[in-house]
């Protein structure tokens, strides 16, 4: 059985540094405040300083694997069986700054079918800790990791084999942020703040058709996997979301700001490029590849997200009005839903643009 190959393959994957790694991991972060950090549903940031306030601190993090269907198309109700942590994807993105610890409890809900790990970008050693919490359903692991280097960090389940692939294109992704402790800068001594911050995660999805074209259904994620696996195999995605699902954060669920403020705008991929650009905008500073050790770049029409990776880009908006953020591949865009709106509020500046002729007969 295909099925039962697949699992198999999980099982080899993990098992060689677990113990080491393990008993060696607790002496370091001892004597440092706990903090918690609730973790809140995308494109929002937990609450956080983007300062550190004092020393280093431990965040203590819980996200849990939810094996759950959604639609990730509104007009045609077509569904993924995916799976996720805390319930999103993206999964929620996780704040801190250089020098903090992450104590990261992952859970395994009961009623989920897979086994599920993570593997973080930010964390050194252990294949991003995914070796040390892998956990089966109904069971919960915890590591903690030190913040080492400052930026903006893919998270992704990848319990072994094929599983790590599936699992992503399902959904098991997300970020941590970890900033300066100085906060941002323009590399030049200017520090950079945001008066407000999104994270979109951009995910592709890969949904099968039956033979008369319509998109399938599956009860699970366990039902859907053979089916599916063929589809990531042409590499051509089926649909694309900012935020879980084509065009999630449009409508009335655009993104807002006003004219004047300055937006940080953390966005990742776990498993694809992206070609991110703002439509009527600029990236003012573009911490290329989601680095924050290098100067930003700046005034860039569109910039770069490679597979397995993120970026953050900061605009002070000048003009009121919609805004398009996407993928500028425009067939991703456009046609697989890998795009946003920014619903911008305040006074038109007639100097920046005006219509000098409206359309009209010449
Ligand atoms: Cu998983």
């Amino acid at each position: 059985m295909l099925k039962n190959k697949y699992i198999s393959g999980i099982l080899k994957v993990v098992a060689f540094p677990v113990l080491f790694m393990a008993l060696g991991a607790s002496a370091f972060a001892g004597g440092l405040r706990h903090v918690k950090e609730i973790m809140v549903m995308p494109p929002a940031l937990p609450v956080h300083s983007q300062i550190a306030k004092g020393g280093p601190v431990i965040i203590d993090v819980t996200l849990t694997a939810i094996e759950k269907n959604w639609i990730i198309d509104d007009a045609t109700g077509t569904q993924i069986s995916g799976m996720t942590y805390n319930g999103s994807t993206p999964g929620p993105i996780i704040v801190g700054h250089v020098g903090d610890y992450v104590q990261l409890t992952l859970k395994n809900l009961k009623s989920n079918l897979f086994m599920h790990n993570i593997d973080l970008h930010a964390a050194t050693g252990a294949l991003g800790t995914a070796t040390l919490d892998k956990v089966k359903p109904g069971e919960s692991a915890t590591v903690r990791f030190k913040l080492t280097k400052s930026g903006i960090f893919v998270y992704h389940c990848a319990p072994g084999g094929i599983m790590i692939p599936y699992h992503v294109v399902q959904g098991m992704t997300g970020a941590i942020l970890v900033l300066p402790r100085g906060g941002l800068t323009d590399g030049h001594g200017k520090k950079l703040h945001y008066d407000r911050a999104y994270y979109i995660g951009e995910n592709d999805y890969y949904i099968p058709k039956d033979k008369n074209g319509n998109y399938k259904k599956y009860d699970n994620a366990m039902d859907a996997m053979d089916d599916t696996l063929k589809v990531m195999r042409g590499l051509i995605p089926t649909h694309i979301g900012f935020g879980g699902k084509e065009f999630a954060y449009t409508g009335k669920h655009a993104l807002t700001a006003k004219v004047g403020e300055t937006v940080l705008v953390l966005h990742s991929q776990a498993n694809n490029i992206s070609s991110p650009h703002l439509i009527g905008g600029h990236a003012n500073y573009v911490w290329v590849d989601g680095g924050f050790t290098s100067p930003p770049l700046r005034n860039l029409q569109t910039w770069s997200i490679p597979a397995g990776g993120a970026v953050a880009w900061m605009y002070t908006f000048r003009q009121p009005g919609l805004y398009v953020y996407l993928n500028h591949n425009l067939i991703k865009a456009i046609m697989l839903g890998a795009a946003a709106h920014f619903k911008v509020t305040g006074k038109w500046n007639n100097n920046l643009m005006r219509q000098i002729k409206k359309p009209g007969p010449m």
